[in-house]
């Protein structure tokens, strides 16, 4: 488990879309009793957007595209060491990490998921929900383990359907409950208080 000692973790964040958490974790990093510090972002996709943003704010990027996935793990986990990394964080990583990826940072990985786990693990969660008339999705931050979206519950929030959703909406509502709760999850591990 990721122990709080009151100094921030140094943390990678691991992506494949947009970035929108990623943005929202720097953010929240900077802020002065935040218990992170992001030291480097790690990203699937060469393509996106969020690697401008990267580049705007000086923060260290590298991008491995995970078709050698032995490979670019060994290289990662290289990385990681040796930036001493304490905490990654995946947010809208889409890559399944190996089991032997998991259990070099056991306990120090945490992944953000759009649905109510154990609900809906794995892709298409808002249209799976939607299409099974639930009234109410969400999302979970948890640990991360070597079984696909099971690893230890931190925090989750729900999120109302309306009649009126599609996968679209439904999504926009869920990501904006995402940003609050990552910050959140995280605080509830690491801050002492
Ligand atoms: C988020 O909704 C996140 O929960 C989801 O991808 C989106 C990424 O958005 N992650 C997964 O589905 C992981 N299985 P972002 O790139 O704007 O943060």
């Amino acid at each position: 488990m990721v122990k709080s000692t009151g100094i921030k973790k140094r943390t990678v964040i691991f992506i494949s879309g947009n970035g929108s958490n990623m943005k929202n974790l720097i953010k929240f990093s900077k802020i002065k009793n935040s218990p992170i510090k992001v030291d480097l972002v790690i990203s699937s996709n060469k393509k996106s957007s969020a690697i401008q943003y990267l580049k705007k704010n000086k923060i260290n990027f590298k991008i491995f595209n995970f078709r050698q996935k032995n490979k670019d793990e060994r290289k990662i986990i290289n990385i990681l060491k040796k930036r001493k990394t304490q905490l990654i964080c995946l947010a809208g990583f889409m890559k399944i990490l190996s089991g032997n990826f998991i259990k070099r940072f056991k306990g120090k990985i945490l992944n953000i998921h759009p649905s109510l786990l154990p609900k809906y693990k794995g892709l298409k969660t808002h249209e799976r929900a939607i299409h099974n008339k639930e009234k109410f999705s969400g999302c979970t931050v948890h640990f991360v383990n070597s079984k696909l979206d099971s690893g230890k519950i931190i925090i989750q929030k729900k999120v109302k359907i309306n009649k009126k959703d599609d996968p679209n909406t439904l999504s926009k509502k869920i990501l904006k409950q995402e940003h609050l709760l990552y910050p959140k999850a995280l605080k509830k591990i690491l801050s002492k208080t």
